[in-house]
């Protein structure tokens, strides 16, 4: 049973209605619109965007295809989705401004406002909640200063809690620019941060090391990645460790019908 904008509509214990809300809370930004948001770009960085767009978008046979990295390119210009990025990007692809916030506002990688020279995220998914995240990120918003999805006043750290990073065999795991810091207290998110805020990052525990939101946007729109591969990423021991059951225990994965293994992935 629903009710429009309110989303499904149970009975309540004593028959009366309960009307439970769906989506994001109502305190989250929801809309693309910040004051004094950038309408358009400058000619300098319009010319050096263009530049930077037309090498992503040669690698794709559907220039369409190259939105998600052009709005990660816009998001390392700004911080974060601006009339400006939005508008460049249907400008360079062909599309509508329609079908570009259409796409962007799917995907919560893309902010919706200014965001931090570190975006902290929680993880207060089931898991991670139960294994610490709620008190880490309850902890971390005292410490801070700051609320949900809120940057501190130096503009240091944006902080937030996000669902599940797929890193739950780390629980709780807390991201800064989408690099993972697994297993982590109260006290090692506080030491974290604290590290953030005097802009002497601490490693993570896999993958690279930090560098900025805007210089991490860069690289995730397909831009060249400076910092040291020294062999940092891989699957950990924890990740690893039902592999390795399995195989002690002779077990496999059972046949796919009428498909052979290659086609099910198993090669
Ligand atoms: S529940 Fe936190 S990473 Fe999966």
């Amino acid at each position: 049973m629903t009710e429009p904008g309110t989303g499904p509509v149970q009975k309540g214990g004593a028959g009366e209605r309960v009307f439970i809300r769906l989506g994001p809370p109502p305190e989250e930004p929801n809309q693309f619109v910040v004051e004094g948001a950038p309408q358009s770009y400058p000619p300098d960085v319009q010319a050096r965007l263009e530049v930077e767009a037309k090498e992503i978008i040669g690698r794709y046979p559907s220039k369409r295809s190259a939105l998600l990295p052009l709005l990660h390119l816009v998001q390392g210009e700004d911080s974060y989705l601006t009339p400006a990025g939005l508008q460049f990007c249907a400008e360079q692809l062909g599309l509508t401004g329609a079908e570009v916030s259409a796409v962007a506002s799917f995907y919560t990688m893309y902010r919706r406002g200014p965001t931090g020279k570190y975006l902290v995220g929680v993880c207060t998914n089931t898991l991670c909640a139960v294994m610490g995240g709620d008190a880490i990120f309850d902890d971390l918003k005292e410490h801070l200063g700051v609320g949900n999805d809120e940057t501190t006043e130096d503009g240091s750290v944006t902080l937030q809690h996000i669902e599940c990073n797929a890193a739950c065999d780390y629980a709780p795991v807390v991201m800064v620019n989408w690099e993972f810091f697994d297993n982590q207290t109260v006290e090692s998110a506080r030491e974290l941060v604290d590290s953030l805020r005097t802009d002497q990052p601490k490693a993570p525990t896999r993958g690279a090391p930090l560098c900025t939101f805007r210089q991490t946007s860069r690289i995730l729109a397909g831009l060249p990645d400076p910092r040291p591969d020294e062999g940092q990423g891989g699957a950990g021991d924890a990740t690893l460790a039902g592999l390795r059951v399995a195989q002690e225990n002779g077990m496999q994965a059972p046949e796919v019908d009428g498909q052979d293994k290659s086609e099910a992935g198993d090669d």
